[in-house]
């Protein structure tokens, strides 16, 4: 199978295989210099950090890596305020739903945190990134207004969204946006829908990508379920132009995945994967725990995002310091029992073995 293709030609890459961006703390500065060191196409989740932290974390990726890299970065929901409004009732039913969990690990329960200190500003964001200049700026949950698109082309920045049908496909090819994630439901992490609500858009990765490659003429790259050279080699057979691969390199040890987390995805057997909004608020796919089990009886009070992803974030920092993986989020893609690899070096060179036949 070829490696010449419309997006490694485009980034001068030799492998059509991208590290996917995790967000909320999970991306590293080692695991983007491991993929690129190895041909691939590294990507940092920038969406939790403020302007300078993302400044900040471009000198230390320029520092690691001469190789193009991506940031990410999430696009306020159109439909949905960043900061949703959550009244002070809601607040202390969602906290006093947790306090059990808080209390096992021993934790204070929370005081109601000020938006505006806690959550970066998007528009901020947007303009550290484009001092910043990465090779690649890739984005989740809509489109970028015009004005960044058109600021990203004179700075020679590839921009790539993503979408989970041929609509929204079509709609980034039409406003101006360089190439297209085609996003199946079999993914990790949040399902990054923009058109409806994600429960109504759940196509799998292997019916959706010839879909979209028969929607748009930009490149397009298959993700969610692809974890070895089988997954690489089917993608690109439905039409893809390269791979973007999330769960398998969150397992390697260069992933800032906590421990507890790592070693779930390195053990999955007979644990399905599952979709809830119980961690963060929004639809994502994680591994099946109890705590999982938990807030899914929690169903009135979920609060929305992002709020509820606070919350959860906080008995997360804990439950990983105490090794407890059953109260924590175990982010995986429906791939997850496919993973074999504790190192992103073997793990690309696994996938690569796809491009030898
Ligand atoms: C923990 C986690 C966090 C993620 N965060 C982001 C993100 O911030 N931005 C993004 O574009 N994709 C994000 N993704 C999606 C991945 O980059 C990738 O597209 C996806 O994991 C591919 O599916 P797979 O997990 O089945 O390989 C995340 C995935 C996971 C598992």
């Amino acid at each position: 199978m070829r490696t010449d293709t419309p997006f490694t030609r485009r980034l001068g890459l030799p492998l059509p295989i991208v590290q996917g961006p995790f967000g909320g703390g999970l991306s590293s500065v080692s695991l983007v210099a491991a993929v690129n060191g190895a041909g691939g196409l590294g990507s940092f989740g920038a969406h939790h950090l403020h302007a300078d932290q993302i400044v900040q974390i471009t000198r230390e990726l320029r520092a690691a890596t001469n190789r193009p890299f991506a940031l990410n970065l999430w696009i306020p929901l159109h439909d949905e305020p960043e900061h949703p409004k959550v009244s002070d009732a809601q607040w202390i039913r969602a906290v006093n739903r947790l306090q059990p969990f808080f209390d096992e690990l021993g934790l204070d329960l929370p005081q109601r945190p000020d938006a505006k200190a806690v959550w970066p500003d998007y528009a901020q964001q947007i303009e550290a990134l484009l001092d910043a200049r990465p090779a690649v700026f890739s984005f989740v949950f809509g489109i970028p207004a015009p004005d960044v698109l058109s600021r990203c082309r004179q700075r020679g920045i590839v921009t790539v969204g993503a979408a989970t049908t041929p609509h929204e496909a079509r709609l980034l090819e039409e406003a101006g946006v360089d190439m297209v994630v085609a996003t199946g439901s079999d993914a990790g992490g949040h399902r990054v829908s923009f058109t409806d609500e994600p429960e109504n858009l759940l196509t799998g990765t292997f019916s959706l990508i010839p879909q979209v490659r028969d929607a748009v003429r930009i490149p397009v790259i298959a993700a969610g379920g692809i974890a070895d050279a089988r997954g690489v080699t089917a993608a690109m057979a439905l039409g893809a132009d390269a791979v973007q691969i999330g769960t398998a390199f969150l397992a390697c040890e260069e992933s800032n995945a906590g421990r507890p987390h790592q070693a779930a995805l390195r053990s999955v057997s007979q644990t399905p994967s599952t979709l809830t909004k119980g961690f963060s608020g929004r639809l994502s796919r994680g591994l099946r725990n109890r705590l999982t089990i938990e807030l899914e009886q929690a169903q009135g009070d979920i609060l929305p995002y992002p709020w509820q992803n606070w919350l959860t974030g906080i008995l997360k920092r804990a439950a990983i310091a105490q090794n407890r993986a059953d109260l924590m989020s175990l982010w995986a893609g429906q791939a997850a029992g496919l993973v074999r690899h504790q190192h992103a070096a073997a793990l690309m060179q696994s996938l690569s073995s796809a491009f030898e036949r």
